[in-house]
């Protein structure tokens, strides 16, 4: 896929991170590698567990080839700061990319998101047993969810514990505040399709200003995005498995 200069999201998600091409050795397909800076190989470096190694691994890589792919430039030249929370900054010298990224990693899978918008979220989550989910989502969902979420049958139930987890990380990653946000502050129904957030008063926020995607895009796992934009117009989001192709 490649990526154009308009006001629109773009997604890329690869799985089984963790295996190189052999099935064996240290995972991470190793050429994914490549494309870190020298600081994120130092980083990787001191990752003991090969999982999270080669999430990292890839999450930057992906990063790093969607913005070389928007911006024109080699992936390396890529400059990808954190703020004091660790959200990710992104810069590409000599170009103005004005663009926000986002990257998350869950069990084998990493993605990344960018666009040229206010605020840029993403989480990946696979769908999996979780012994204390009814206690966590006690604490994490707001009122009217956890009453929709009782009327639910069990198997019902991971499925939207994992769908609303994942928007309302999503959320906080773009705020860039992470899970201190409180995530029963923002809530999500679902309604004909569409998905209606519901804000507290105390985050001062416009529910026209943000669009949230959520979709599945292999049974096993969910993919969610948060984005805030000066227009309030739906931006269109193309979601591809792979790697972004970059010219640079
Ligand atoms: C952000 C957060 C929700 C991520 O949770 P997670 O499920 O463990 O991680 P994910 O795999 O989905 O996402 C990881 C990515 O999130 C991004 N990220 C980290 N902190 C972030 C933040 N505050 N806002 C937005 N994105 C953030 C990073 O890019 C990271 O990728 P990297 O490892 O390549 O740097 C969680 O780490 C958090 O709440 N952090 C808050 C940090 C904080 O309050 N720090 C205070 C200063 S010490």
């Amino acid at each position: 896929m490649r990526l154009e200069r308009t006001h629109r999201i773009a997604c890329w998600w690869l799985r089984d991170v963790c295996r190189d091409s052999t099935g064996a050795g240290d995972g991470a397909a190793p050429e994914l590698g490549t494309y870190l800076s020298p600081d994120e190989k130092r980083r990787a470096g001191t990752m003991r567990r090969k999982r999270r190694r080669s999430e990292f691994t890839a999450g930057r890589a992906l990063a790093r080839l969607a913005v070389a792919e928007y911006c024109g430039c080699k992936p390396q030249e890529v400059i990808i700061a954190s703020d004091r929370n660790g959200r990710p900054l992104v810069r590409a010298p000599g170009h103005d990319c004005g663009l926000r990224i986002g990257i998350t990693h869950s069990m084998g899978i990493a993605a990344c998101a960018v666009a040229p918008v206010e605020r840029l979220g993403i989480d990946v989550e696979v769908v999996r047993a979780l012994p204390r989910l009814e206690a966590v989502a006690r604490r994490c969902f707001g009122e009217a969810e956890l009453r929709d979420f009782g009327d639910l049958s069990d198997a019902e139930r991971r499925g939207r514990f994992f769908a609303l987890w994942t928007l309302k990380e999503a959320y906080a990653k773009a705020v860039g505040i992470g899970l201190a946000l409180g995530l029963h502050r923002v809530q999500f129904f679902f309604d004909q399709g569409a998905i209606v957030p519901a804000f507290a008063p105390e985050l001062r926020e416009h529910g026209r200003a943000w669009q949230f995607t959520l979709t599945r895009p292999a049974p096993d796992f969910f993919l969610a995005l948060a984005v805030r934009k000066e227009r309030g117009d739906e931006a269109p989001v193309h979601i591809a498995e792979g790697l972004p192709r970059c010219s640079g």
